[in-house]
C-alpha cells in the first residue's frame, strides 16, 4: 500500500469521508435539467445527507466530455482535500462506435482485432471523461438459456483467457498513466455468475472448488496477470455465501493466493441484496460482510455509508480495513494520473472529432465481418451481384443490432442490411425489402407483402433473429427457438420453393429447429455493431469469405442444455455404432451432440487437412512435442482458417474432459495453396488441478486432435513420461 497516500490523504480525512470514497453514486444523481453538474438525484429516497454525497468517491454512467468535466469541476470545489472523482461506465464492446456483442468477438477467434476493438472503445470513452470500464466480463457460459452468454467470449477456458488479455491490454494500454486515451479495466463478474442454475440470471451457482479453479477462475486470472486495475463480484452465491460478501473468494483466492492489491467494486446493489439472499441479516450484517470479504466500493446502495460508521465505533469493523479500501482506491486515481490532470482524457474538441469516426467505423465492420459464422450453406451463398433477391424480416431494415450494452450507441446511426445490399447490388431495383413479421407477431397484410416480394425474387434472405433486449442482463429464456411468428415466416417462405438463406441476429446460441432444417442457407451475424449490415452484405455477396467459428455449442434443442464440448466422458459412452443396448449414456428422443458443435464454422472456399505427424511419440519435462499438420485450401476462393488444437488425457487422477483446446493459429490461404502448421505441446499444458486441488500433469498416454472445429478432427497420440 502506498505510503505517501496514506500521509497526504487518509490521515487527514475523517471516517465520515472515509467511508463516502466508498460510495458510487449512479448517473440519475446528475440528471436534474438546468445545472447538471450538482447533485440532484434521490438522496432522500436513500436516506442520506448532500454532504456526505458530495464526497462520494466516484460515478457510474455519466459521460460526455463537457458534463464530466461540470461535474468535476463542482466536485473538487466541494471537496475539503481536493480528491477527485472516478467516472466509471459500462463499455462493454464499444461507446458510440459499437462493436460485435462479445460472443460474436468469441467467434473471431481473432485477439489482435478484439484487442483493437477494445482500444478503441476506451479512447472514446476517455475522451468523453470516463476512467474505468466495467469490461471485460469473463463468465465462463455453457447454458444458453442465460441472457448473458452474449457478454461472453464462450464455454472454454483457454479461448475466454487468450481474449481476457486482449480486452485489458487495449482497453489499458501499456502505461495508464502516461495514455490519456486508454481506460482502467475492471473484470466481472467474480465469480462463476456464468454458472446460474437453469440459465435463470442471479441464481444459485453450486460448483466444486475444482470445477470453479479448473474451468472458471482461469479467464478472471488472466486479465489480472495483464494488469486489470479492477474486479467486480458477481450477484450470486459461491458455495452458498454471496461472492460479494465471500471472504475465502475475495480475500482468500484474489487477494492472498493471486495477489490483487487493486480495487473491488460490488456489482449493482448487491451488498444489500445479501439480506434477500439469506446470508444477512438486514443492511447492517451485510455491509459487515462485504467489508470483511474485502469489498472496497458499493455500488449504487448506501449499505457501507449508512452503516459503515456504527460499526467502526462498535468495533465490529476495525478502521485499518477502511483505511484500505480507501487507500486502493486513490491508488487508482493517482494511477490514473487524477490527482494531477482531474480531467484526464475529457476533451470537448477530441471528443466530436474521434467519437464514431470513420477510422472507428472501419475496425467495428471488420470485426463484424470476423465474427459473423457461416453455418449452413448448400449452394445458396454467396448471391450473385446479378439476382433478384428477397429481404425479408424484422431484421432487414431494423436499427436493433447493436445488442446489449450499448448504451451509448445509436441505433439511428446504424448501417442496416437492406441499404448496404441494395447499395452492393448497383442496382438498387434487383433488392426488395419486406418486415415479413414482427419479432413476435405476424399479420396477413405482412405475409401478403413478403408474398409479393419473394415472388419476383430468384433468391430470398430471411433477415430474423431475438430484439436485443431478449438477451442480456434479465433475458433468460427456457424456451431458445426463434419466436413462433418468425418461425412461420420461414416456413411460408420454404414452400415457394426458391433458395432461401437465414441471417440469424442473436444474442446466445439458439435452437434452430424450424431454421437449419428449412434454410438453403445460414449465416450467424450475433449482434453485430454499428457496421454490421455493411459487413453482413459484403458476406452475403461474397465480397469477404466468412471465417468466423463458434466459441459455443449449438445445442440440438434446449433439453440437452448445458452440452458443451470439453464434456467428461460416462462410464456407459455411447458408441459410434448403436448396438441397441438402452444401458448407455444418451436420451431416447434427441442426440447426445449439439447441433453445431465449439469451434465450428464453414467458408464459402473448403480446407483439407492432412500427414498429422508428432516429432515424438514421447515427451518429457522439457522437450516439447512438435505437432505438424498439412491444411490446404482444396475450394476456389481464398479463405482464412482456424485451425486448432486440442488434447485429451485419457486418464487422470480426476476424469479429464473428452477434448481440451490447447492452441489455435489463423491461416489465409489462396485457393489451392496449403501451409504446414506448426504447434508445440508442453509439460505445461498437461497440468490439471487434482483431488486436493494442487496442479500437476500425470505421466501416461494423451490423444493430440487437430481439425478445423472440435468434433472434425485428426488425430495422434503421444506419452507423458
Ligand atoms: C451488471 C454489471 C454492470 C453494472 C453497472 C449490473 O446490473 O450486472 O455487469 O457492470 O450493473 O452497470
Amino acid at each position: 500500500m502506498s505510503e505517501h497516500l496514506y500521509h497526504k490523504y487518509v490521515q487527514h480525512m475523517t471516517l465520515e469521508e472515509k467511508i463516502a470514497q466508498l460510495l458510487q453514486l449512479a448517473a440519475p444523481f446528475y440528471d436534474e435539467p438546468g445545472d447538471d453538474s450538482e447533485i440532484t438525484g434521490p438522496l432522500e429516497e436513500l436516506g442520506i445527507g448532500s454532504d456526505t454525497v458530495r464526497n462520494a468517491g466516484s460515478v457510474l454512467g455519466v459521460a460526455g466530455a463537457e458534463k464530466v468535466m461540470a461535474v468535476q469541476k463542482k466536485h473538487l470545489e466541494n471537496s475539503r482535500l481536493g480528491i477527485p472523482l472516478l467516472f466509471m461506465a459500462d463499455i462493454v464492446h464499444g461507446f458510440k462506435t459499437i462493436f460485435p456483442i462479445p460472443l460474436a468477438i468469441g467467434s473471431s477467434w481473432n485477439p489482435e482485432l478484439a484487442e483493437q476493438s477494445a482500444a478503441i472503445a476506451a479512447r472514446e470513452a476517455a475522451v468523453s471523461g470516463l476512467h474505468v470500464t466495467f469490461a471485460p466480463m469473463l463468465d465462463l457460459v455453457r447454458d444458453p438459456r442465460w441472457g448473458r452468454v452474449m457478454e461472453s467470449t464462450g464455454e472454454d477456458p483457454y479461448l475466454n483467457s487468450v481474449f481476457a488479455k486482449a480486452f485489458v491490454e487495449g482497453f489499458q494500454g501499456k502505461n495508464l498513466t502516461q495514455d490519456m486515451s486508454r481506460v482502467a479495466a475492471c473484470v466481472k463478474h467474480f465469480a462463476a455468475y456464468g454458472a446460474a442454475e437453469g440459465g435463470r440470471d442471479y441464481n444459485t451457482v453450486d460448483l466444486s472448488e475444482r470445477q470453479l479453479r479448473e474451468y472458471y477462475l482461469p479467464a478472471y486470472k488472466a486479465a489480472l496477470d495483464a494488469g486489470a486495475e479492477m474486479v467486480m463480484t458477481s450477484f450470486n452465491v459461491v458455495d452458498g455465501i454471496p461472492a460479494t460478501g465471500n471472504r475465502k473468494l475475495l480475500r482468500g483466492i484474489l487477494r492472498a493466493e493471486w495477489g490483487f492489491d487493486g480495487v473491488v467494486i460490488s456489482d449493482w446493489a448487491s451488498i444489500k441484496e445479501m439480506v434477500a439472499h439469506g446470508a444477512a441479516e438486514d443492511d447492517k450484517e451485510a455491509a459487515l460482510k462485504a467489508i470483511w470479504a474485502g469489498v472496497d466500493i458499493d455500488m449504487m446502495t448506501v449499505s457501507y455509508l449508512n452503516h459503515l460508521p456504527e460499526l467502526v465505533e462498535v468495533g465490529l469493523v476495525d478502521e485499518a480495513l477502511i483505511d484500505e479500501a480507501v487507500l486502493r482506491i486513490l491508488q487508482l486515481k493517482e494511477k490514473l494520473g487524477l490527482f494531477e490532470n482531474p480531467m484526464r482524457g475529457a476533451d470537448p474538441a477530441l471528443e466530436k472529432e474521434i467519437v464514431f469516426s470513420a477510422e472507428h467505423r472501419r475496425a467495428a465492420r471488420k470485426l463484424a465481418e470476423k465474427s459473423s459464422v457461416l453455418l449452413k450453406n448448400e449452394g445458396v451463398l454467396p448471391l450473385n451481384i446479378e439476382q433478384r433477391v428477397a429481404l425479408i424480416g424484422p431484421f432487414a431494415d431494423s436499427g436493433d443490432i447493436l445488442g446489449w450494452w450499448s448504451w451509448t450507441g445509436s441505433k439511428e446511426q446504424v448501417a442496416k442490411l437492406s441499404g448496404a445490399m441494395r447499395s452492393l447490388a448497383g442496382n438498387a431495383g434487383l433488392v426488395t425489402v419486406a418486415e415479413g413479421s414482427g419479432i413476435h407477431t405476424i399479420t396477413a397484410v405482412q405475409k401478403e407483402a413478403a408474398l409479393k416480394a419473394a415472388a419476383a425474387a430468384d433468391v430470398i434472405v430471411l433477415a430474423v433473429g431475438e430484439a436485443s433486449e431478449m438477451s442480456g442482463e434479465g433475458g433468460s429464456r427456457t424456451n431458445i427457438k426463434l419466436p413462433d411468428a418468425q418461425l412461420e415466416l420461414i416456413r411460408l417462405m420454404k414452400g415457394l420453393g426458391k433458395p432461401l438463406a437465414v441471417v440469424l441476429f442473436n444474442g446466445r446460441p439458439l435452437d434452430l429447429h424450424g431454421v437449419y432444417d428449412q434454410a438453403d442457407a445460414v449465416l450467424e451475424a450475433w449482434f453485430p455493431g454499428s457496421e454490421g449490415g455493411a459487413a453482413l452484405a459484403d458476406l452475403l455477396y461474397g465480397k469477404v469469405n466468412p471465417s468466423g467459428r463458434l466459441s459455443v455449442s449449438f445445442p440440438d434443442s434446449v433439453g440437452q442444455v448445458p452440452v458443451y464440448y470439453n464434456a467428461f466422458s460416462t462410464g456407459r459412452p455411447k458408441p459410434q455404432v448403436e448396438d441397441g443396448n438402452r444401458y448407455i449414456s444418451k436420451y431416447i428422443d434427441a442426440p447426445n451432440e449439439p447441433l453445431l458443435p465449439f469451434g465450428f464454422g464453414l467458408s464459402y472456399t473448403s480446407f483439407t487437412y492432412e500427414g498429422l505427424t508428432l516429432s515424438s511419440g514421447i515427451l518429457k519435462d522439457d522437450q516439447p512435442v512438435e505437432v505438424k499438420v498439412k491444411v490446404i485450401n482444396t475450394g476456389s476462393l481464398a479463405g482464412t482458417e482456424t485451425v486448432q488444437l486440442y488434447l485429451r488425457d485419457r486418464s487422470g487422477e480426476v476424469v479429464r474432459p473428452v477434448k481440451e483446446l490447447k492452441a489455435f493459429k489463423q491461416v489465409d490461404l489462396a485457393p489451392g495453396e496449403s501451409a504446414e502448421m506448426i504447434f508445440a505441446i508442453e509439460e505445461r499444458q498437461l497440468r490439471y488441478h487434482h483431488s486436493d486441488l494442487t496442479v500437476s500433469s500425470d505421466p501416461g498416454w494423451f490423444d493430440v486432435y487437430v481439425g478445423g472445429n472440435s468434433r472434425d478432427v485428426l488425430a495422434a497420440e503421444f506419452r507423458l513420461i
